[in-house]
């Protein structure tokens, strides 16, 4: 140990982690991979999902690794049969309430499906006990479509649109228990809402909940092609921030633009502008 970083051990590998940083943190940096969904790299932990727990040695319940700061001497097993049946669990939660059939961590490029494959996730065994949600699609412009079939209340959209990046507060978790949704102030439709479109809380949603219309009409008419995509890196052109842009390209066409969430000027975030003011390039969009 020394004053910057602390030593923990994970699955009986010894790994030093940066003081404040996490659990989740040191499994990343031993190859260790580990499941997330409400986790964002520029978001503020949540800690609502609970797809990411480990068993940390001398502690009664299970811990989010996403958000526990490791500490001197931690033991933290990710594999145990305690984390794996927990996991499990909550996948099967999850999915059996909503549709999680997009669901990735957005920030790693990797599918839930795969750990619900891995964990042998099964929601169907629940039968009809749990209510799958059928909200209604909510396409109230031309930058985005909300469908809300498909939301876990991860809180990242919150987030986004708060404290941690744009600071409008245009959403907000409304209701409780099973009527908890996310909503505008008074359930307004965007357009008449504080919204000003950044589409950042589009851009940090795991599930496709929220999505660019771009890409929701290219899945829709089953030509959403990821394998087929290249992306292109450049600065916008609008003002003299430099934000980077992430030009996502099919076909020879912009089909949505992000920005790295490790980037030092963006962290992920861009204004409407950056984000959607891309159809000059190729005005027949
Ligand atoms: S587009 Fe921007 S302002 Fe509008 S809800 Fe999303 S994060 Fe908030
Ligand atoms: S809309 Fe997306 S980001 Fe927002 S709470 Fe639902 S799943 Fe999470
Ligand atoms: S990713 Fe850790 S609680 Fe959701």
């Amino acid at each position: 140990m020394n004053n910057s970083s602390v030593t923990i051990t994970i699955d009986g590998e010894t790994v030093e982690v940066d003081v404040g940083r996490t659990i989740l943190d040191g499994c990343r940096s031993a190859g260790v991979d580990t499941p997330t969904l409400c986790h964002g790299d520029n978001l503020t932990p949540s800690n609502v999902c609970r797809v990411c727990v480990v068993e940390v040695e001398g502690s009664r319940t299970l811990v989010p690794s996403c958000s526990r700061p490791a500490e001197e001497g931690m033991v933290v097993a990710t594999d145990s049969e305690r984390v794996r049946h927990s996991r499990k669990m909550v996948l099967e939660f999850l999915g059996s309430a909503v549709d999680v059939s997009q669901a990735r961590d957005v920030d790693h490029d990797s599918d839930l499906s795969v750990w619900s494959d891995h964990y042998g996730a099964d929601p169907t065994r629940y039968g009809d006990q749990v209510a799958k949600s059928s909200a209604p699609l909510k396409r109230e412009d031309d930058l985005y479509v909300r469908d809300y079939d498909k939301c876990v209340l991860c809180y990242k959209c919150v987030e986004a649109c708060g404290d941690d990046a744009q600071h409008t507060f245009a959403i907000a978790v409304s209701g409780r228990g099973f009527d908890a949704h996310i909503s505008t102030e008074f359930d307004a439709a965007l357009p008449d809402s504080a919204c000003v479109y950044c589409g950042n809380c589009v851009a940090v949603c795991p599930t496709g909940a929220l999505q660019f219309t771009t890409e929701f009409d290219l899945r829709k008419a089953a030509d959403w092609r990821p394998e087929d995509q290249h992306v292109a890196r450049t600065v916008c052109s609008y003002c003299g921030v430099g934000c980077n842009l992430e030009l996502h390209v099919q076909d020879n066409t912009i089909v949505k633009v992000t920005s790295p969430s490790d980037h030092d000027v963006t962290s992920g975030m861009l204004c409407i502008k950056g984000r959607f003011g891309w159809q000059y390039v190729q005005p027949r969009f």
